[in-house]
Protein backbone atom coordinates (compact mmCIF):
# COMPACT_ATOMS: atom_id res chain seq x y z
CA UNK A 1 0.00 0.00 0.00
CA UNK A 2 1.45 3.25 -0.91
CA UNK A 3 1.01 5.88 1.86
CA UNK A 4 -2.20 5.93 4.04
CA UNK A 5 -5.14 8.08 5.16
CA UNK A 6 -4.10 8.22 8.72
CA UNK A 7 -4.86 11.37 10.02
CA UNK A 8 -1.10 12.18 10.42
CA UNK A 9 -0.25 12.32 6.95
CA UNK A 10 -4.05 13.98 5.73
CA UNK A 11 -3.99 16.59 8.65
CA UNK A 12 -1.47 18.54 6.94
CA UNK A 13 -3.41 19.01 3.71
CA UNK A 14 -6.71 19.97 5.18
CA UNK A 15 -7.75 23.77 4.86
CA UNK A 16 -11.63 24.41 5.95
CA UNK A 17 -13.87 23.07 8.30
CA UNK A 18 -14.12 20.13 7.00
CA UNK A 19 -12.27 17.04 8.93
CA UNK A 20 -13.35 18.12 12.18
CA UNK A 21 -13.16 15.85 13.55
CA UNK A 22 -11.58 13.00 11.43
CA UNK A 23 -12.55 9.61 12.17
CA UNK A 24 -9.51 7.25 10.62
CA UNK A 25 -9.99 3.56 10.56
CA UNK A 26 -7.17 1.43 7.97
CA UNK A 27 -10.08 -0.87 7.52
CA UNK A 28 -13.48 -0.81 8.08
CA UNK A 29 -16.94 -2.33 6.70
CA UNK A 30 -18.22 1.54 5.08
CA UNK A 31 -17.57 5.00 5.99
CA UNK A 32 -21.21 5.86 5.77
CA UNK A 33 -21.64 3.35 8.67
CA UNK A 34 -19.51 5.28 10.84
CA UNK A 35 -21.30 9.00 10.57
CA UNK A 36 -24.89 7.81 10.10
CA UNK A 37 -26.50 7.69 13.64
CA UNK A 38 -23.28 8.79 15.36
CA UNK A 39 -24.49 12.32 16.44
CA UNK A 40 -21.70 14.31 15.34
CA UNK A 41 -22.15 17.56 13.24
CA UNK A 42 -21.65 19.33 10.10
CA UNK A 43 -17.99 18.69 8.69
CA UNK A 44 -17.18 15.43 10.39
CA UNK A 45 -15.79 13.07 8.29
CA UNK A 46 -14.61 9.38 8.47
CA UNK A 47 -11.95 8.27 5.67
CA UNK A 48 -10.49 4.56 5.32
CA UNK A 49 -8.00 2.83 3.44
CA UNK A 50 -9.94 0.12 2.88
CA UNK A 51 -13.84 -1.21 3.00
CA UNK A 52 -14.84 -5.01 3.84
CA UNK A 53 -18.55 -4.14 2.29
CA UNK A 54 -17.92 -0.43 0.93
CA UNK A 55 -21.91 0.74 -0.31
CA UNK A 56 -22.91 1.75 -3.95
CA UNK A 57 -26.13 3.27 -4.90
CA UNK A 58 -28.90 1.09 -5.85
CA UNK A 59 -27.94 -1.69 -3.32
CA UNK A 60 -25.00 -1.97 -4.75
CA UNK A 61 -21.72 -2.63 -3.60
CA UNK A 62 -18.06 -0.50 -3.65
CA UNK A 63 -15.33 -2.77 -4.05
CA UNK A 64 -11.58 -1.25 -4.56
CA UNK A 65 -8.13 -3.12 -3.68
CA UNK A 66 -6.98 -2.25 -0.16
CA UNK A 67 -4.85 1.14 -0.40
CA UNK A 68 -5.95 2.39 -4.07
CA UNK A 69 -8.45 4.69 -3.47
CA UNK A 70 -9.96 7.58 -1.56
CA UNK A 71 -12.93 6.32 0.32
CA UNK A 72 -14.21 9.48 2.62
CA UNK A 73 -17.61 10.27 3.81
CA UNK A 74 -18.67 13.91 5.13
CA UNK A 75 -21.45 14.83 7.69
CA UNK A 76 -23.86 17.25 6.22
CA UNK A 77 -26.67 19.64 7.49
CA UNK A 78 -27.98 21.39 4.68
CA UNK A 79 -31.10 24.14 5.08
CA UNK A 80 -34.08 22.51 5.25
CA UNK A 81 -35.22 24.86 1.95
CA UNK A 82 -32.59 22.78 -0.75
CA UNK A 83 -33.42 20.09 -2.48
CA UNK A 84 -31.43 17.49 -1.45
CA UNK A 85 -30.95 15.20 -4.47
CA UNK A 86 -28.92 18.61 -5.66
CA UNK A 87 -26.00 17.35 -3.22
CA UNK A 88 -24.75 14.12 -5.20
CA UNK A 89 -23.87 16.28 -8.16
CA UNK A 90 -22.59 19.33 -5.78
CA UNK A 91 -20.00 16.53 -4.65
CA UNK A 92 -19.47 15.13 -7.87
CA UNK A 93 -18.44 19.23 -9.17
CA UNK A 94 -15.97 19.02 -6.16
CA UNK A 95 -14.93 15.24 -6.82
CA UNK A 96 -14.20 16.13 -10.72
CA UNK A 97 -12.64 19.68 -10.01
CA UNK A 98 -10.16 17.48 -7.44
CA UNK A 99 -9.24 15.13 -10.46
CA UNK A 100 -9.01 17.99 -12.69
CA UNK A 101 -6.67 19.99 -10.72
CA UNK A 102 -4.68 16.40 -10.09
CA UNK A 103 -4.43 15.11 -14.02
CA UNK A 104 -4.40 18.42 -15.43
CA UNK A 105 -7.33 17.17 -18.24
CA UNK A 106 -10.55 17.74 -18.01
CA UNK A 107 -13.29 15.46 -16.05
CA UNK A 108 -17.20 15.06 -16.48
CA UNK A 109 -20.30 14.61 -14.30
CA UNK A 110 -22.47 11.64 -15.61
CA UNK A 111 -26.10 12.37 -13.62
CA UNK A 112 -26.87 11.91 -10.87
CA UNK A 113 -23.61 10.63 -9.13
CA UNK A 114 -20.72 9.62 -11.25
CA UNK A 115 -17.16 11.00 -12.51
CA UNK A 116 -15.61 10.69 -15.34
CA UNK A 117 -12.70 10.86 -16.86
CA UNK A 118 -11.55 9.78 -20.79
CA UNK A 119 -14.91 8.06 -20.90
CA UNK A 120 -14.59 6.01 -17.82
CA UNK A 121 -15.87 6.27 -13.91
CA UNK A 122 -12.90 6.91 -12.09
CA UNK A 123 -15.68 8.14 -8.67
CA UNK A 124 -18.89 7.62 -7.72
CA UNK A 125 -21.17 9.65 -4.67
CA UNK A 126 -23.64 7.86 -2.35
CA UNK A 127 -25.56 10.47 -0.65
CA UNK A 128 -27.63 8.73 2.38
CA UNK A 129 -29.96 10.51 4.94
CA UNK A 130 -30.66 10.03 8.70
CA UNK A 131 -31.37 12.17 11.36
CA UNK A 132 -32.28 14.78 9.07
CA UNK A 133 -28.38 14.94 8.04
CA UNK A 134 -26.90 14.03 5.00
CA UNK A 135 -23.94 11.75 4.47
CA UNK A 136 -22.45 12.35 1.55
CA UNK A 137 -19.70 9.04 0.17
CA UNK A 138 -17.01 9.79 -2.09
CA UNK A 139 -14.89 6.49 -3.62
CA UNK A 140 -12.45 7.72 -5.95
CA UNK A 141 -10.17 5.12 -7.88
CA UNK A 142 -6.51 6.53 -7.75
CA UNK A 143 -3.94 4.18 -8.12
CA UNK A 144 -5.75 0.87 -8.92
CA UNK A 145 -4.26 -1.03 -12.19
CA UNK A 146 -6.48 -2.06 -15.12
CA UNK A 147 -6.22 -5.43 -13.35
CA UNK A 148 -7.36 -4.27 -10.00
CA UNK A 149 -10.57 -2.65 -10.79
CA UNK A 150 -13.77 -4.33 -10.99
CA UNK A 151 -14.65 -6.47 -14.21
CA UNK A 152 -18.56 -6.32 -14.15
CA UNK A 153 -19.68 -2.93 -13.28
CA UNK A 154 -22.81 -0.70 -14.99
CA UNK A 155 -19.86 2.09 -16.16
CA UNK A 156 -16.68 1.25 -17.33
CA UNK A 157 -14.28 2.20 -14.08
CA UNK A 158 -11.40 3.73 -14.30
CA UNK A 159 -8.72 4.94 -11.73
CA UNK A 160 -6.40 8.05 -12.18
CA UNK A 161 -3.19 5.94 -12.69
CA UNK A 162 -5.11 3.90 -15.13
CA UNK A 163 -6.17 6.61 -17.13
CA UNK A 164 -2.75 8.94 -17.05
CA UNK A 165 0.23 6.14 -16.33
CA UNK A 166 1.20 8.05 -13.59
CA UNK A 167 0.40 7.44 -9.71
CA UNK A 168 -1.09 10.22 -6.91
CA UNK A 169 -0.81 10.68 -3.51
CA UNK A 170 -4.43 9.92 -1.76
CA UNK A 171 -4.16 12.05 1.38
CA UNK A 172 -3.21 15.01 -1.10
CA UNK A 173 -6.03 14.05 -3.15
CA UNK A 174 -8.48 14.00 0.07
CA UNK A 175 -7.26 17.18 1.41
CA UNK A 176 -8.33 18.75 -2.09
CA UNK A 177 -11.36 17.27 -2.28
CA UNK A 178 -12.28 18.55 1.34
CA UNK A 179 -11.56 22.01 0.28
CA UNK A 180 -13.37 22.04 -2.87
CA UNK A 181 -16.06 20.49 -1.31
CA UNK A 182 -16.84 22.91 1.19
CA UNK A 183 -16.64 25.38 -1.64
CA UNK A 184 -19.19 23.99 -3.40
CA UNK A 185 -21.41 23.13 -0.53
CA UNK A 186 -21.16 26.71 0.63
CA UNK A 187 -22.07 28.27 -2.82
CA UNK A 188 -25.07 26.06 -3.03
CA UNK A 189 -26.40 26.42 0.42
CA UNK A 190 -26.02 29.93 -0.27
CA UNK A 191 -27.50 30.05 -3.93
CA UNK A 192 -29.02 26.29 -4.64
CA UNK A 193 -27.61 24.62 -7.72
CA UNK A 194 -27.93 27.78 -9.79
CA UNK A 195 -25.12 29.12 -8.12
CA UNK A 196 -22.77 26.51 -9.32
CA UNK A 197 -25.12 25.97 -12.57
CA UNK A 198 -22.23 26.82 -15.14
CA UNK A 199 -19.53 24.60 -13.20
CA UNK A 200 -22.08 21.37 -13.67
CA UNK A 201 -23.39 22.46 -17.14
CA UNK A 202 -20.23 22.42 -18.54
CA UNK A 203 -19.04 19.26 -17.43
CA UNK A 204 -21.84 17.48 -18.23
CA UNK A 205 -21.30 14.30 -19.72
CA UNK A 206 -24.51 13.02 -21.17
CA UNK A 207 -25.83 16.24 -22.83
CA UNK A 208 -25.87 14.96 -26.28
CA UNK A 209 -25.87 11.59 -25.61
CA UNK A 210 -28.08 8.50 -26.78
CA UNK A 211 -29.26 6.85 -23.26
CA UNK A 212 -31.48 4.59 -22.31
CA UNK A 213 -32.99 5.57 -18.45
CA UNK A 214 -36.11 2.92 -16.99
CA UNK A 215 -35.88 0.81 -20.64
CA UNK A 216 -36.69 4.08 -22.50
CA UNK A 217 -34.36 5.46 -24.98
CA UNK A 218 -33.77 9.14 -26.12
CA UNK A 219 -31.17 11.53 -26.56
CA UNK A 220 -29.89 13.38 -22.94
CA UNK A 221 -30.38 17.45 -23.78
CA UNK A 222 -29.27 18.70 -20.54
CA UNK A 223 -29.16 18.86 -16.34
CA UNK A 224 -32.04 20.85 -15.39
CA UNK A 225 -31.43 24.22 -12.90
CA UNK A 226 -32.97 21.89 -10.46
CA UNK A 227 -30.69 19.13 -10.79
CA UNK A 228 -32.97 16.53 -12.91
CA UNK A 229 -32.25 14.74 -16.32
CA UNK A 230 -33.82 16.27 -19.20
CA UNK A 231 -33.78 13.65 -22.27
CA UNK A 232 -35.93 13.90 -25.73
CA UNK A 233 -37.40 10.77 -26.63
CA UNK A 234 -37.25 9.88 -30.39
CA UNK A 235 -41.12 11.03 -30.76
CA UNK A 236 -39.33 14.57 -29.85
CA UNK A 237 -41.41 14.59 -26.58
CA UNK A 238 -39.40 16.36 -23.68
CA UNK A 239 -39.32 14.58 -20.21
CA UNK A 240 -37.24 15.11 -16.95
CA UNK A 241 -36.00 12.42 -14.45
CA UNK A 242 -35.68 12.72 -10.99
CA UNK A 243 -33.34 9.51 -10.33
CA UNK A 244 -31.73 6.55 -11.86
CA UNK A 245 -29.76 4.99 -13.55
CA UNK A 246 -28.37 6.40 -17.30
CA UNK A 247 -26.97 3.62 -19.87
CA UNK A 248 -25.31 5.76 -22.54
CA UNK A 249 -23.93 4.80 -25.89
CA UNK A 250 -20.38 5.29 -26.40
C1 LIG B 1 -21.80 4.53 -6.56
O1 LIG B 1 -21.28 4.96 -7.60
O2 LIG B 1 -22.55 3.54 -6.57
C2 LIG B 1 -21.51 5.23 -5.27
C3 LIG B 1 -20.26 4.70 -4.59
C4 LIG B 1 -19.92 5.38 -3.29
C5 LIG B 1 -18.73 4.75 -2.62
C6 LIG B 1 -18.26 5.52 -1.42
S1 LIG B 1 -16.69 4.97 -0.84
C7 LIG B 1 -16.86 5.95 0.60
C8 LIG B 1 -18.30 5.81 1.05
N1 LIG B 1 -18.47 4.61 1.86
C9 LIG B 1 -19.25 3.72 1.26
O3 LIG B 1 -19.56 2.61 1.75
N2 LIG B 1 -19.68 4.17 0.08
C10 LIG B 1 -19.16 5.50 -0.19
Amino acid sequence: MSGTLAPETVQPHLRGRFGEPYLYEPECESTQLRLIGSGLSEGAVAATDHQTNGRGRLGRTWLEAPGTSVLVSVLLEPPAERRLPELSLVAALATAETVEHAVALAAQIKWPNDVMLNRRKVAGILSELGDGKVVVGIGLNVNQTREELPLEAPTEPGSLYSLTGARYDRAVLLGSLLSQLERSYDIWREHGLDGLYGEVGARDFLRGRRVTVDGKRGTALQITREGRLEIESDAHEVRTVESGEVEFER
